[in-house]
């Protein structure tokens, strides 16, 4: 990391920039790397956060040279990218772009891309440093890995480090997770080794961590004694776009629930870090997915759904089934809700209800903590009529930001308590736009900072909980609800048993 000599290395204000490397991307071609990937590396150029010394290598299948995977580049970067366009930004970064064709079993390929590299360090002094990321699907793993390890690229050493990034679905259970973890440790060692879960990288997310941690207003409240209970919530308003072959496959429950929920739920739950580093959140994250456990009575807590047919904004939206390259019978779960326990001093007795979905409403990730009711009101029945459970909501996206639900006087001369809300908007407090969640993950990775990267073992405590989920569902049909409608009517159950009710986003 290159750090001005005047100030304190550890000043996490200032703008960090990686050493002189190089990012090699397999699975180029791909709808991540068009949409996500490529457009991150262009706004982190933009935003002067990559090395001078700087390069972007594609590795694919098709016959295309340099210049041919220069042009997909930049029309995937000008199409996705946050920041403004600015040209000499971006023929700066085409001067170093370079493409190796070949498949993933072809020696020669790997052989040339080795090469490659090799060649970047004479003539654009990346230092042998380099990150791989795999945007591939899993069963491709392997041979890439053993590719990299007969060439000598995984290692890193004293002079020079390389590092693998792994896009989730890391496995499809925990035997699978476990075998592909061996795998990718056998090739690179463990810290160079890093796990991308997106959500992580959202701004809202991290943000969780200096909401807990940084104050002294929340934490008393954050606990058994006053928290009822906790709904995570990750909402979708699209279908399944042209994923039909991978989604068949997975679900919701392994698509989403297992990572991106689960990690909330650990950022939820923990206890306090001792310090603000990769390896201390990452142990009280594991302790928490340690300590997740799922309902005896899986019939009655846990539901899964598939869209039907039904209209979202106005739009005839199509079933699940009659989706292109769907099984018209398929079994397979467009929406998953479980109710998770945390056996902890903190959380025991409190259900964290997480549910996820595709074709719901509307677009909405957020963290609801539902706190008790008070435990005695001096006002008459009548007077708090109106009056809810007070709640804390953290919004992950869409409209960044937190909000504070709570009773007030309605105004007037009779006596009448309603809920209000207290916001807080990142757009309106901040004029900083937030980095995409890629943007970020890509440039720790360059960096070599793994704080918002899972751990092995995290994953694998995650598909600890999923797997009895999965094996309970087999052979189950899930429950149908109309596009555009918030899940299956036994989700609504579920909580309703309870005496609890789905927040309404
Ligand atoms: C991915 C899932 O991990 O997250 C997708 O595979 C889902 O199914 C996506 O659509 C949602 O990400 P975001 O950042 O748009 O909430």
């Amino acid at each position: 990391m290159i750090t001005n000599p005047l100030r304190d290395p550890r000043d996490r204000r200032l703008p960090r920039v990686p050493e002189p490397c190089a990012l090699v991307v397999f699975g180029i071609t791909g709808d991540l790397a068009r949409k996500k990937l490529l457009p991150a590396v262009y706004d982190l150029a933009n935003r002067g956060l990559l090395p001078t010394n700087f390069a972007l290598l594609g590795f694919a299948r098709r016959g295309w040279g340099d210049e041919d995977f220069a042009a997909l580049a930049r029309e995937a970067a000008r199409k996705a990218a946050r920041t403004p366009w600015r040209e000499e930004v971006w023929e700066r970064l085409a001067g170093s772009v370079r493409f190796v064709q070949g498949s993933f079993d072809d020696d020669n390929a790997f052989d040339a891309l080795a090469a490659t590299l090799g060649e970047l360090e004479g003539s654009h002094g990346i230092g042998g440093n380099a990150a791989f990321y795999l945007s591939i699907p899993p069963a491709m793993f392997p041979v890439v890995l053993k590719q990299m390890q007969r060439t000598g690229m995984a290692d890193s050493t004293p002079e020079r480090w390389r590092r693998v990034v792994v896009e989730k679905p890391f496995g499809t259970d925990l035997a699978s997770s476990r075998e592909l973890n061996e795998l990718v440790d056998s090739v690179f060692t463990a810290e160079d080794v890093f796990r991308i879960d997106h959500y992580l990288g959202k701004e809202t997310v991290q943000n969780l961590m200096a909401l807990r941690f940084a104050n002294s207003l929340f934490e008393p409240v954050w606990n058994g004694h006053h928290v009822d209970s906790v709904q995570i919530t990750m909402a979708e308003d699209v279908g399944i776009g042209g994923r039909a072959a991978f989604y068949e496959q997975t679900g919701a429950a392994r698509d989403v629930l297992q990572n991106h929920l689960l990690q909330l739920l650990a950022l939820t739950a923990m206890e306090e870090p001792v310090e603000f580093s990769a390896e201390e959140i990452r142990t009280e994250k594991l302790k928490v997915l340690r300590a997740v456990s799922l309902p005896e009575d899986l019939a009655r807590f846990a539901v899964r759904g598939q869209y039907e047919q039904g209209w979202l904004a106005g739009q005839r939206a199509t079933g699940y089934r009659q989706e292109e390259g769907v099984d018209p019978h398929s079994t397979t779960e467009t929406y998953a809700a479980v109710r998770l326990g945390v056996e902890t001093r903190r959380w025991a007795g409190v259900p964290f209800y997480l549910r996820a979905g595709k074709r719901l409403p509307r677009r909405v990730t957020e963290i609801a903590l539902v706190f008790k009711r008070a435990p005695h009101l001096p006002f008459a029945d009548t007077d708090t009529e109106e009056l809810g459970s007070n709640q804390l909501v953290i919004r992950v996206q869409p409209d960044e930001g937190m909000t504070l639900k709570f009773g007030s006087k309605v105004p007037g001369s009779v006596m009448e308590v309603r809920d209000v809300a207290m916001d807080f908007l990142y757009g309106e407090q901040f004029t900083e736009a937030s980095p995409e969640a890629y943007e970020r993950l890509l440039l720790d990775v360059l960096l070599g900072d793994a704080t918002l990267f899972p751990r092995n073992a995290e994953v694998e405590a995650s598909w600890a909980v999923i797997d009895p989920l999965e094996e309970f569902w087999t052979g189950t049909t899930p429950q149908p609800y109309r596009a555009g409608e918030w899940g299956p009517r036994a989700a609504d159950e579920m909580l309703a048993a309870e005496g609890r009710r789905w927040r309404r986003p």
